[in-house]
């Protein structure tokens, strides 16, 4: 073992964020933030699935409009897929609005609309995982469950002085533990102060380790290791694919198909595309010849060219170089479905990565 190691497993685990640290900077500090105006589970639960993968600062609207459509569960239990997904629209991730509404029918026929606290039940109910049952049994009922996101690892990596990479599931489930055993009764804000250092202090880049409650009890800030923590796992590479979009523009509005109910942007709303890698240089010089083989089979046989324009998406594991034709057509296109443009721009849920297109009707 190099002399480093040592050094850094002697000094791992001195320190530990405890309560008594983060609860009073917690209540001095915190957000005023939409979601934390009540403690009821429903409206817990929903900001944290919005939160998981949507800035805080992008979710106060959406949350805000979310719980004035929907107020209680029963609404969200009834509400229709078309609302859902408009209501959901720009926060990206649609199937986690699709398991919202199946959780809450659940939730509704199985606990009669009222969530239940212990964490094994919520953890049995759809999209709710590890960090989701801790979070809402922590933060609505003050069950002493830790909720463990990226911030609660960074945070805590540094604390301790923990070089585990931080997707490492081992490290977040002896994390988990080490946590609980310290839970106070006011478990929600807790729960709470943890996301909070992480989201205003223990930035992943030069954290204000002189603004910090943990400062004298942070083993990074001791050693100077807050650059080397938390240790990332590396990155994958992004899979790549390209695109032919077409803005398929009749005199009646602007034709789009709904994807499939599986896969990537399941069941919303996109404009017609067609796989265009991997064309030949052969293919490539009769890119007419390619676009109008596409466009026979969604129906379209006579149109004229208008533009076109590119553009790149970037999903989480998955990037889209898209290039889109625009162009007019008399043709009514039989594979296709046709809306006016004013329907399209506020009632229909466009797929994320098509939005930029409408631009281009
Ligand atoms: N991120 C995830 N949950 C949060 C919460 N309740 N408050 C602020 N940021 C969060
Ligand atoms: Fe993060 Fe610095 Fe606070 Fe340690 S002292 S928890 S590194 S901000």
């Amino acid at each position: 073992m190099s002399g480093e190691t040592e050094e850094i497993e002697e000094k791992t685990g001195r320190d530990f964020p405890l309560p008594e640290y983060l609860l009073p900077w917690f209540y001095e500090n915190k957000r005023d933030l939409p979601w934390r105006k009540s403690k009821d589970a429903y409206a817990v639960w929903v900001s944290e699935i919005m939160l998981q993968q949507t800035r805080v600062e992008a979710a106060k609207e959406h949350y805000i409009r979310f719980m004035r459509e929907l107020p209680t569960v029963f609404d969200l239990a009834a509400c229709d897929d078309e609302k859902l997904m408009k209501l959901w629209e720009g926060l990206g991730y649609y199937s986690r609005a699709r398991n919202l509404k199946k959780c809450a029918v659940q939730v509704v026929n199985e606990y009669g609309g009222v969530f239940p606290r212990d964490k094994s039940a919520l953890l049995k109910l759809p999209g709710i995982g590890e960090y989701t049952a801790g979070a809402v049994s922590s933060i609505a009922y003050d069950e002493k469950n830790p909720a463990v996101d990226g911030n609660v690892l960074r945070v805590c990596a540094r604390a301790e002085g923990d070089f585990t990479p931080i997707d490492d599931p081992k490290r977040r489930k002896a994390l988990t533990e080490k946590l609980a055993a310290v839970y106070p009764d006011e478990a929600g804000d807790y729960t709470q102060s943890l996301m909070e250092l992480g989201a205003l202090v223990c930035l992943p880049e030069n954290p204000k380790c002189g603004a910090c409650p943990l400062r004298g009890h942070c083993v990074a800030e001791r050693e100077g290791w807050q650059a080397r923590l938390p240790v990332m796992p590396p990155k994958a590479e992004k899979k790549r694919e390209k695109l032919a979009v077409f803005l398929v523009r009749t005199p009646s509005g602007a034709a789009l198909r709904k994807r499939p109910a599986k896969g990537v942007l399941a069941g919303m709303w996109e404009f017609p595309n067609v796989p265009f890698g991997g064309l030949s240089a052969a293919e490539k010089e009769a890119e007419g010849e390619f676009l109008r083989a596409a466009l026979r089979e969604f129906g379209v046989e006579n149109y004229s060219l208008q533009g076109k324009k590119e553009h790149t998406h970037v999903f989480t594991h998955l990037v889209w170089d898209m290039t889109a034709y625009i162009l007019d057509t008399a043709d009514m296109p039989a594979a296709l479905q046709v809306f006016p443009l004013g329907k399209i721009r506020t009632e229909l849920s466009i797929a994320s990565a098509f939005r930029w297109c409408l631009d281009l009707l």
